[in-house]
């Protein structure tokens, strides 16, 4: 009876212990550009139950990346990574721009990143009413940057407006932008004319345009041997020129790992999905584990989420150069290495 009580007891205890989930970044930890990288496929096998709590165990993807819906971006990992994914397991570096809506569903705003009219589709997905891309402002007046022939094909996914009458009351930097160029000199003509494109500079504080960046990336690790430049990059070369014309940086806002507001989304979403798995209630408390590859965005916003960070070794960050500035949980070699070391770490 006695052996019995305690089972009971460490059943109860089991039960009664918040649910475990996981978070992963993907660039460097998942993908390395556009293919999965060799232990990605195991790490979520082992989550999909196959593993020592024989259970499976709720995941979602938190990436600085972007550019498509999340609908789109679970069809095309889940295609790679032979899993099922679903949208909402996805929060994309513009995914907390759904809270905007609401300020701004029926306001002009400028979505900058992706190619073509991708943006504008990932903005109405949301339920931005008037959103406009790079592409759209080209097609108004291709002058704005003489460097630049604007093709057929462009024209053709151009949304028509004139922006000299339609003032823009915001840029969001969705995703990261392929033309710098261009992309400087459309939001600093934004800025100083007030939301009015190719009207009279105003002064800067009487401006009202605000600015979103939802990237903070200096680097991040596709399939080139060494890492790339990020929209965090692109910020900094944006606020450099701005400050040469005005004399002071333009006010922004900033999302993206490792900002709180970020983290703060994805533990609203991981709170539905651990209802979702475990019964209305489980998803207060999680015992979360992030698996990233860059200290600076993966490790520094699990840590100050209060979860548990491992660091991998197969994206940004690179073990020779000595120990990271933002101390993880624990290191790993890759992803599928850090989902066992976790699980042990919980049994
Ligand atoms: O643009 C993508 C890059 O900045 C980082 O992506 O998945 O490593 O957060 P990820
Ligand atoms: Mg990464």
């Amino acid at each position: 009876l006695f052996v019995q009580l305690c089972r009971r007891n460490i059943q109860s205890k089991a039960q009664k212990r918040p649910p475990l989930a996981f978070a992963f970044d993907i660039d460097g930890v998942i993908m390395r550009g556009p293919e999965p990288l060799p232990k990605a496929r195991n790490a979520l096998r082992i989550l999909d139950g196959n593993n020592s709590l024989n259970a499976k165990i709720p995941y979602i993807l938190l990436t600085n990346g972007g550019g498509q819906t999340e609908f789109d971006r679970a069809k095309k990992l889940s295609s790679r990574l032979d899993t099922q994914i679903s949208p909402s397991q996805i929060i994309q570096a513009h995914t907390v721009l759904k809270d905007y809506v609401d300020a701004y569903a029926d306001k002009t705003v400028l979505c900058l990143g992706g190619v073509g009219d991708t943006m504008r589709l990932v903005a109405e997905s949301y339920g931005f009413h008037k959103a406009y891309t790079t592409t759209d402002v080209l097609a108004w007046n291709s002058s704005i940057w003489p460097f630049i022939h604007v093709t057929e094909s462009d024209l053709a996914s151009a949304k028509p407006i004139d922006f000299s009458r339609t003032p823009i009351s915001a840029v969001f930097v969705f995703h990261d932008p392929r033309n710098w160029g261009i992309d400087v000199q459309i939001i600093c003509d934004v800025l100083q004319s007030g939301g009015l494109l190719g009207g009279p500079w105003v002064e800067p504080r009487t401006q009202d345009v605000e600015l979103v960046f939802c990237n903070p990336d200096l680097l991040w690790k596709s399939d080139f041997s060494r890492p790339r430049l990020g929209q965090g990059a692109f910020k900094a070369s944006f606020q450099a020129v701005y400050s040469m014309l005005t004399g002071s940086e333009y006010p922004y806002t900033q999302f993206g790992k490792p900002t709180q507001s970020t983290y703060d989304y994805a533990r609203r979403v991981l709170h539905d999905l651990l209802d979702r798995s475990y019964g209305p209630g489980s998803g207060t408390h999680p015992r979360m584990y992030m698996i990233g590859d860059n200290p600076e965005s993966d490790i520094a916003g699990a840590n100050a989420a209060g979860w548990s960070s491992v660091l991998v070794h197969t994206g940004v960050y690179d073990p020779t150069t000595g120990p990271p500035r933002h101390v993880p949980t624990h290191e790993a070699e890759d992803v599928e290495e850090a989902v066992v070391w976790a699980i042990e770490r919980e049994r």
